[in-house]
């Protein structure tokens, strides 16, 4: 797990100071995505995975000044990008990891996690402890701004069956781990499954 943990830090430390330029369009996707998660002025929510904070604005924005906003990271260099670029203003930014939150159990209304669950050393565990802070009834929003197809073509890939966010995978993932699918959409523009937190689980 430590390993997992040093070489996502890696990764994303040594592309954090060029991460918002690389993607200098991404704004209306984050900001549409936020506004699928239904959240109310007043909520509480987390941005898991925040990295430079490119979603914690619309996130501010939908609970407003009596909602609480906060991003957990596990890269310092992209929570140092998220503060130089003054994202600290529309949330709490926190240096963690977010299998083991630092965070109250049904303490909040929502997660929103955006290019995060591929990095997770242990998602069925990860989703589950996400699924511990969020109170029963609560959302998930799992997003990336462009489609599996898309981001795969990125990479010089394609798809695969076994792919975790595949609809076929994800869907049992999410139901073992506390949270019902209720939303999915794959394409080349958007990636993004809703799910709403299970009672009792
Ligand atoms: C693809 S980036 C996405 C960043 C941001 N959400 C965005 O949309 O621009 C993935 C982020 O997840 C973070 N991350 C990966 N595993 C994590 C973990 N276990 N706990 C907290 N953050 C993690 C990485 O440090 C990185 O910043």
């Amino acid at each position: 797990m430590a390993d997992d943990h040093t070489k996502v830090q890696e990764f994303f430390g040594a592309r954090a100071a060029g991460w918002d330029s690389r993607f200098p369009d991404d704004g209306p996707a984050y900001a549409a995505a936020v506004a699928d998660l239904d959240l109310r002025p007043g909520d509480r929510v987390l941005d898991a995975g925040c990295g430079t904070g490119r979603a914690l604005e619309p996130l501010r924005a939908a609970v407003g000044p009596r909602g609480s906003v906060v991003g957990v990271d596990l890269t310092p260099e992209m929570l140092h990008e998220a503060a130089r670029a003054g994202r600290g203003r529309s949330g709490l930014l926190v240096l963690g990891d977010v299998g083991r939150l630092p965070l109250r159990s049904g303490s909040l209304d929502a997660v929103f996690g955006a290019g995060l669950i591929s990095h997770l050393p242990d998602p069925a565990e990860n989703l589950r402890e996400l699924g511990r802070v969020v109170r029963p009834g609560g959302a998930l929003a799992l997003f990336h701004p462009i489609g599996r197809a898309a981001l795969a073509a990125r990479h010089g890939r394609t798809i695969t069956d076994d792919d975790l966010r595949a609809e076929t995978n994800l869907r049992p993932l999410l139901a073992g781990s506390g949270w019902r699918l209720t939303s999915y959409t794959d394409r080349d523009d958007r990636f993004l499954a809703l799910a709403v937190r299970e009672t009792g689980s």
